[in-house]
């Protein structure tokens, strides 16, 4: 134990900035620090470090808290451990206190237990190995259904005498204590006596690792027909509660981060086939729906998980139960069904994991495709259950978090159930601003509440956007200009060139056109060339999309029309959906260049190959407008100065006219 003097020092010495800069890239904003999220599968930057408070918070995951909690999580390390990292890096020394009776207490009823559930599970596989019982009955049985040797060893299998009293007396003579034997549910009370009778008599045992290895529990299936519960398992207790433990996470977690995946199925048996088929990247629910603690355990180390089922009503239902809470947890979802009549312990058995695997990629399919087509075959042609499936589907696709995977699933849903994209897109915002004033209800009176992540909240409240965004701002239509170049086109380079290829082909050679895309995107120019001159966007609403859009600009699969219009904020959403079609009143520029057909893709098509005169257009408008702007101002003023502000503002009016003539210098460059 670190005495409180050495902890005081230790917290007032670590900074949060140096501390998570070890882990994430940080980049300066404001005061506060941002980059991407070390929790969670992170496409924008939601971590906010804030070296004032000394403390980090994602915004959309929403873990974080002092350097101490941040090494806890990111590091899986203890209090005490994490206290440590941060005195060496810091360079202090630190002094181990004695434990109070009560913290030895509590550590120490900690320890025994784990102590004993070792000696147990030792016990079970000797007996298993050792005796003659357990080689005939036990070794034999898994032997019977295929686990190789080498597979009994590794997971530690093993079984349990068929006798009412062998385990618990050989553990009460080694000293074990009783009050742990029954709290760990090894032992059980006899009601007339209060003796203890052996809970798992007769049971081929599998014990539960922690992610560390540790043993929290065991569960024993009986080897006998009559027997009602085909397993027995552990009670919850001091060391194990079931809904944050998975079964096989210990011997899985490498593999899931070198395979970048997860595979999920139901129990420990398939767990085990698997293993021994070559495929590491499986953990097991234990027969129940997935947890929060789970999926947040998985999604550590990897946020790809395909749900392998067996090919039946209930197997079908599973997966389709457990699929809406990893979606929130913002994992990408794959499901495979197995052929009729198998479980992944027996297909295991019939594989190599190049044949399972192969299987796999043929099979899998993204979780909407799996729901839409189960849920499909079951309505068939009733419009009003066709109607409720479309609702189904869409509040699925609502609970996910990220903005850009959402517009893929409601495109795919569209085409599947022949739904025009932008029925799904009102439905799924309608749902997900629900949603959101549900939780900030809720979090007024309940301070545990979750807030709601920024991705949410509409960052402007649509009040003042519709305060703010009134007509008479002259630069409305300029800046309403310049984002829908950055709403319709996002990424996609300015400048674009075509380059003659020669390539020979039966012996002859061709020369081929190519075009060449070249430069900096949409975005990126105009981001540069607003900051150049010290422009922003007076429209909230438009700076709104401008710094949402600069936040993907290394983003190559960044679909910038979708996502807008598939945004949480329905203003925004709106906006973008009027400048991707054709109801935007085209601009005179437009109408002269391109033609009326604007919205129509061969319009699409020409307007694009022209973006390396278009944007810079645009931009330089904006500019000449606030440099007309200006003028007025001056002018009017000018009618009541003194003649020394005269002088001042004469000078300030040759200024501008100089800028504009530069201004019109560039916009005629551009269009000849
Ligand atoms: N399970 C349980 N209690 C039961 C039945 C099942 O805890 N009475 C859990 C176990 O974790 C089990 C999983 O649900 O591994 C899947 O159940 P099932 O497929 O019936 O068991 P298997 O482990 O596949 O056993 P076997 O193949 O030997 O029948
Ligand atoms: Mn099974």
């Amino acid at each position: 134990m670190i005495d409180k003097t050495t902890v005081a020092r230790i917290q007032d010495a670590a900074q949060i900035v140096e501390v998570v800069s070890d882990f994430v890239t940080l980049k300066k904003r404001g005061v506060n620090f941002v980059g991407l999220c070390p929790f969670h599968d992170d496409r924008t930057p939601s971590f906010y470090v804030s070296p004032a408070k000394n403390f980090c918070k994602c915004f959309s995951c929403g873990e974080g808290g002092s350097p101490v909690h941040f090494l806890m999580k990111k590091e899986q390390l203890s209090y005490p451990e994490a206290l440590k990292y941060l005195a060496k890096k810091y360079h202090i020394e630190v002094i181990e206190k004695e434990l109070t009776a009560e913290e030895k207490q509590q550590q120490s009823d900690r320890d025994s237990m784990f102590i004993l559930n070792e000696y147990a599970r030792d016990y079970f596989v000797k007996t298993l190995h050792d005796t003659h019982e357990g080689k005939a009955i036990g070794l034999t049985y898994f032997r019977e259904r295929g686990f190789r040797d080498d597979s009994v060893k590794k997971f530690q299998l093993g079984y349990c005498l068929d006798e009412w009293e062998a385990f618990t007396q050989t553990a009460l003579s080694k000293g074990y204590n009783a009050d742990y034997l029954v709290k760990l549910g090894l032992s059980k009370r006899r009601e007339k006596d209060n003796s203890l009778f052996d809970f798992y008599k007769g049971r081929v045992m599998f014990p539960i690792h922690t992610l560390s290895g540790k043993v929290v529990g065991f569960g024993g299936r009986t080897l006998k027909k009559e027997d009602k519960a085909k397993y027995f398992n552990s009670p919850e207790s001091e060391i194990y509660s079931k809904s944050n433990e998975l079964y096989g996470i210990y011997f899985a977690k490498s593999a899931i981060v070198k395979r970048d995946k997860s595979f999920l199925v139901e129990g420990y048996t398939d767990v085990i086939s698997m293993h021994q088929a070559g495929i590491e990247n499986v953990v097991a629910s234990s027969g129940t729906a997935l947890t929060k603690g789970q999926i947040r355990m998985l999604h550590r180390f990897s946020p790809n998980i395909t749900m392998i089922f067996d090919n039946d009503a209930a197997g079908i239902k599973a997966a389709v139960k457990g699929i809406d809470l990893l979606l929130e947890d913002g994992m990408n979802v794959k499901v495979v069904l197995l052929p009729e009549g198998e479980d992944p312990d027996s297909f295991a058995k019939k594989q190599n994991a190049e044949d399972f695997n192969r299987y796999i990629d043929e099979n899998e399919i993204d979780f909407i495709r799996f729901k839409t087509q189960h849920l499909l075959q079951e309505v068939g042609d009733d419009p009003i259950k066709r109607a409720g499936l479309i609702a189904n589907i869409v509040q699925s696709i609502s609970l996910i978090p990220n903005a850009i995977a959402r517009s893929v699933y409601i495109q795919e849903c569209a085409q599947l159930l022949n739904v025009r994209e932008n029925v799904l897109i009102a439905e799924v915002n309608k749902i997900r601003l629900k949603n959101y004033d549900k939780r900030r209800e809720n979090q007024h009176k309940d301070s545990s509440y979750e807030a709601p992540s920024p991705e949410e909240i509409p960052e402007i409240a649509p009040e003042n956007i519709r305060k703010t965004a009134q007509p008479k701002n002259p630069y409305e239509r300029f800046e309403r200009e310049i984002i829908r170049y950055i709403v319709r086109y996002g990424n996609t380079p300015i400048y674009r060139k075509y380059e003659t290829v020669k390539r020979i082909e039966k012996r002859m050679v061709i020369e081929e056109d190519i075009l060449r895309e070249i430069g900096p995107g949409v975005t990126e120019f105009i981001r540069y060339d607003l900051e150049r001159d010290g422009f922003d966007f007076s429209i909230p609403l438009y700076k709104q999309v401008f710094e949402e859009a600069c936040q993907y600009i290394d983003d190559a699969t960044f679909e910038s029309s979708t996502f807008f219009a598939s945004h949480i904020d329905p203003i925004v959403s709106k906006l973008s959906v009027e400048l991707v079609s054709d109801r935007y009143e085209l601009s005179q520029y437009h109408s002269k260049q391109i033609g009326e057909e604007l919205g129509s893709e061969k319009s699409r098509l020409l307007e694009q190959n022209q973006l390396e005169t278009l944007v810079p257009r645009a931009t330089t408008e904006l500019k000449n407008a606030y440099i007309l702007q200006k003028r007025k101002e001056i002018m009017k003023k000018l009618e009541t100065a003194d003649e020394e502000n005269t002088i001042l503002l004469i000078s300030e009016l040759k200024g501008l006219e100089k800028a504009k003539k530069d201004l019109a210098k560039v916009l005629g460059e551009r269009i000849l």
